[in-house]
């Protein structure tokens, strides 16, 4: 009774205010009936089931914002994909790609990102990811590769990544990269409105095992939209139903590390940053930003 009267009084001063999501409308006629829902749900601490935070939900404008951040990143993700072939060093790939982003008045985030030497990932076979482009990195024949893109625009971030290869790669190599694709996919259609992001992992986990393969846990996805790493974390392998709650506004990414040895991974010690595979396996990985719906998900980059 007590907690009920308390809602109503809070309500009551709010209800005629501009909405938290900075929508410009009353809050009575944006976010009220969203908040109550959140409100009204029991959240299991044991699942570790949590309560999205305001700082993270997209308004409409916010989402305009990251889709022009997102036609700039895909562009890139093309221009590098064009740049691939035998005897090109990544950091040629990467300097192309700077110039492109840049003189779209854009900035390519990963650049100095907590020290980040370089404006993209570009990680070749065994490097599972944040792989530095460097002018000793040949690309040859039968090479693997994954190109990790971050745009940001007027204060807006749109992140993806995608697979290339070079040449004439092995069946195992293809399988790898085609059910990496996969995994991904299935996490997105598991990434639902109003269910856990753990969702996301337990699709992802199970799409991979059943194919015989490891996902990497120490890394995974994030929130992204108003900065470049967010809430929530997204575990690509983890049970459903646990988590933070997903809502309407939401922007995360999905990218599943995908080996095909075991899960381990090291970092390399000389740049602190070339995360690759404890075994030596292939790695493999996709990255989609996706926005959480009323009715499911849309993905904003790709
Ligand atoms: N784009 C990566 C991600 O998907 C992050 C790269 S951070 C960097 O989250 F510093 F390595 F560039
Ligand atoms: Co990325
Ligand atoms: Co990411």
């Amino acid at each position: 009774m007590v907690k009920k009267f308390f809602k109503e009084m809070f309500h009551y001063v709010k209800r005629n205010n501009l909405c938290w999501c900075g929508s410009g409308k009353k809050y009575k006629k944006c976010h009220i009936f969203f908040d109550e829902r959140i409100e009204e749900m029991k959240f299991d601490s044991s699942k570790g089931q949590i309560r999205p935070p305001h700082k993270i939900i997209n308004n409409a404008s916010d989402i305009e914002g990251i889709r022009r951040a997102a036609v700039i990143n895909s562009g890139a993700l093309d221009l590098a994909g064009e740049l691939v072939e035998e005897g090109t060093d990544t950091l040629k790939i990467n300097d192309a790609v700077h110039e492109f982003i840049t003189e779209r008045g854009a900035h390519p985030s990963c650049l100095k990102f907590e020290g980040f030497p370089k404006s993209i990932c570009i990680s070749v076979n065994n490097v599972v990811c944040h792989g530095i482009p460097s002018k000793k990195t040949i690309l040859k024949n039968g090479d693997i590769l994954n190109i990790d893109i971050t745009t940001d625009l007027d204060g807006y971030f749109a992140d993806a990544s995608r697979m290339f290869f070079v040449g004439k790669i092995s069946p195992e190599a293809e399988r790898l990269i085609r059910i990496t694709h996969e995994i991904m996919e299935a996490g997105i259609k598991a990434a639902q409105p109003w269910h856990f992001v753990g969702d996301i992992g337990a699709a992802c986990g199970k799409y991979a095992h059943d194919n015989g393969y490891s996902v990497v846990t120490d890394l995974g996805g994030h929130g992204v939209g108003k900065a470049f790493h967010l809430e929530p974390f997204v575990s690509h392998d983890c049970k459903a139903d646990t988590g933070m709650l997903l809502v309407p506004g939401m922007v995360l990414t999905v990218e599943p590390m995908i080996n095909v040895g075991a899960k381990n991974v090291t970092i390399d010690k000389s740049d602190d940053w070339t995360v690759r595979t404890a075994d030596g396996s292939l790695s493999a990985q996709w990255e989609k930003t996706i926005l959480i719906t009323d009715t499911g998900n849309e993905v904003l980059a790709s």
